[in-house]
Order: structure tokens, then C-alpha cells, then sequence
């Protein structure tokens, strides 16, 4: 066999077709399954789209550049897992389009800073971030609070959406613009049908202290509440074939 090999090592063209021969072998058996399998990512309870409100405090982020300075991805590593909790699932980022997953950490990762804080902390945060933290150096962002949200494509947001998978149903789609403005009303009540359409879960109330107006802040904020929520990891287990669907 070793002789043979003297074969390939002489001719720079048998190599380089042995070459291909091999690593094409390697593709296929990594490739090929991925056409037979639905998804390689594991539904996990809890995961759902998110409500229009977080989503338009989604686009903000984005537009704001938040990631450039915010991770989204908690490592399963000793000192990650302690410091910000459970590490991230691929299914709680399977509805972001596009991931914010970040690869920059000037600020803390984000991935489960919803409930952290305090909807005021955030207000107070985001308008003067050394108001709370003095030796923070995140830029503030006070002009959110006085910016109206403008939503008025949301509902075409989420049908565009659900065109790269997001299974935003009709009923959702067709009350995208009601569903964000029941959202920040803090007299909507439990049995909204924002919470039908969204689960009981959702966080409802007004964001931004100022009941009068839907801001960017208020987006924002709703968006920031729900990141790292939605699984209940008292009750997720890894391996746990009840969490594959
Ligand atoms: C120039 C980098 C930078 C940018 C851009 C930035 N931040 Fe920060 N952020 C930081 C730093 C540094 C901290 C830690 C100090 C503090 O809490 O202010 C922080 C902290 C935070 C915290 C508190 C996290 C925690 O667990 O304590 C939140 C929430 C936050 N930022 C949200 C945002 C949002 C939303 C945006 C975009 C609108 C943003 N940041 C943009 C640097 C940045």
C-alpha cells in the first residue's frame, strides 16, 4: 500500500484528484443528513415568535447598533453560566432574524437581562446610563424617549417574517398593529387577546413611564424585558425527550 502511495506523492494530479476523492467523502457524510432532517434545531417549551412590540424593540436594537457592544450568547462555560445564567439554547434565537449573537463584549452579554431590572432602571439606563452606573462608558440614548414609534408596516414586518420561518399565524399577522398597542396599555387587562395570541406569559404594561405615548423607548424596553424569559429552565432538562418535538 505504501507504494502505492509513492504514487500520489511523484504526480501533483493524482494528489490533487485523491485529495478531492477524500475530503468529498467527508462532505457527504456531513452534509447529506442535513437534507433528510427537518430542523437541527430542538423546539424547547416556552420559545414562541416575538409579540409586534418586541420585535419593533428588536429593530431598534439592531438599528442602534447595540450589538456591536452586546453579546446575546451565553457560553456553556463555568464563569459564563454563573455570571448570566443558563446557557443559551439554539432555539431561543431561532426566531432572530438576524441572530444577535454578537462577538463583541464592551457591555455585558444580554441574553437573559429581561427581568434584571426594573422598566425604570431601564428608562434611566438608557437615558443616562451614568445616572445608575456612573463608570459605565455605554452611550446614552435618551433621544428614544421622545422618539414616537412608527409602526405603522409592523404588520408587514411580521408577514415578511414568517417568510424565513417565523410561524406567525394569520390571526397574529392581521392584529400585528392592535397587538402592539394593547401591549403597552397598562389597562388592557389578563384576558387581552394579545395574551390569547401570545400566551399568558407575555409582559404587558406601559415601558416607558409615560402612559400617553407609544415611544421607541417603550420597544425597546418590552424587547430588552422578554430577551432570556421564555424558557422556564426550573423545568427544562437538556436531554429530555419531553423538549424534542
Ligand atoms: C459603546 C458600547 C455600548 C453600546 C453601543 C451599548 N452599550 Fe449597553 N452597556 C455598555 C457597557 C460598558 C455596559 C456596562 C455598564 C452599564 O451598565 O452601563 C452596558 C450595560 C448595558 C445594560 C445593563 C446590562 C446588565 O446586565 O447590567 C443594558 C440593558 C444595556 N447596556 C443595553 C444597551 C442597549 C439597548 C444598547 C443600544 C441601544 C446598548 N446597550 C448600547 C456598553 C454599550
Amino acid at each position: 500500500m505504501w507504494k502505492q502511495h509513492a504514487r500520489f506523492e511523484r504526480h501533483s494530479l493524482w494528489l490533487v484528484l485523491g485529495i478531492i476523492v477524500v475530503v468529498s467523502i467527508g462532505g457527504l457524510v456531513e452534509i447529506s443528513p442535513l437534507f433528510y432532517l427537518e430542523s437541527t434545531i430542538e423546539e424547547v417549551d416556552g420559545v414562541r415568535p416575538y409579540t409586534p412590540l418586541e420585535q419593533a424593540g428588536r429593530d431598534i436594537y439592531v438599528r442602534e447598533g447595540c450589538y456591536l457592544c452586546h453579546s446575546q450568547m451565553i457560553r456553556p462555560l463555568r464563569d459564563e453560566v454563573e455570571r448570566y445564567g443558563h446557557y443559551s439554547l439554539a432555539a431561543e434565537s431561532m426566531y432572530d432574524h438576524p441572530f444577535q449573537w454578537g462577538s463583541k463584549r464592551t457591555g455585558p452579554d444580554l441574553a437573559r437581562v429581561g427581568g434584571k431590572y426594573s422598566d425604570s432602571w431601564h428608562v434611566d439606563h438608557l437615558r443616562d446610563p451614568r445616572s445608575v452606573v456612573p463608570e459605565s462608558n455605554m452611550p446614552p440614548y435618551a433621544f428614544l424617549a421622545k422618539r414616537e414609534l412608527d409602526y405603522r408596516a409592523i404588520d408587514k414586518h411580521l408577514a415578511t417574517l414568517t417568510r424565513v420561518g417565523v410561524p406567525y399565524t394569520k390571526a397574529q399577522l392581521a392584529n400585528a398593529r392592535a397587538d402592539l398597542e394593547q401591549q403597552v396599555d397598562p389597562f388592557a387587562g389578563e384576558t387581552s387577546d394579545l395574551k390569547k395570541r401570545y400566551g399568558a406569559k407575555v409582559q404587558q404594561r406601559d415601558f416607558d413611564g409615560d402612559p400617553s405615548r407609544i415611544t421607541e423607548l417603550d420597544a425597546l424596553i418590552a424587547y430588552l424585558q422578554v430577551l432570556g424569559t421564555m424558557v422556564d429552565f426550573r423545568t427544562y432538562k437538556a436531554e429530555d425527550p419531553e423538549n424534542l418535538r
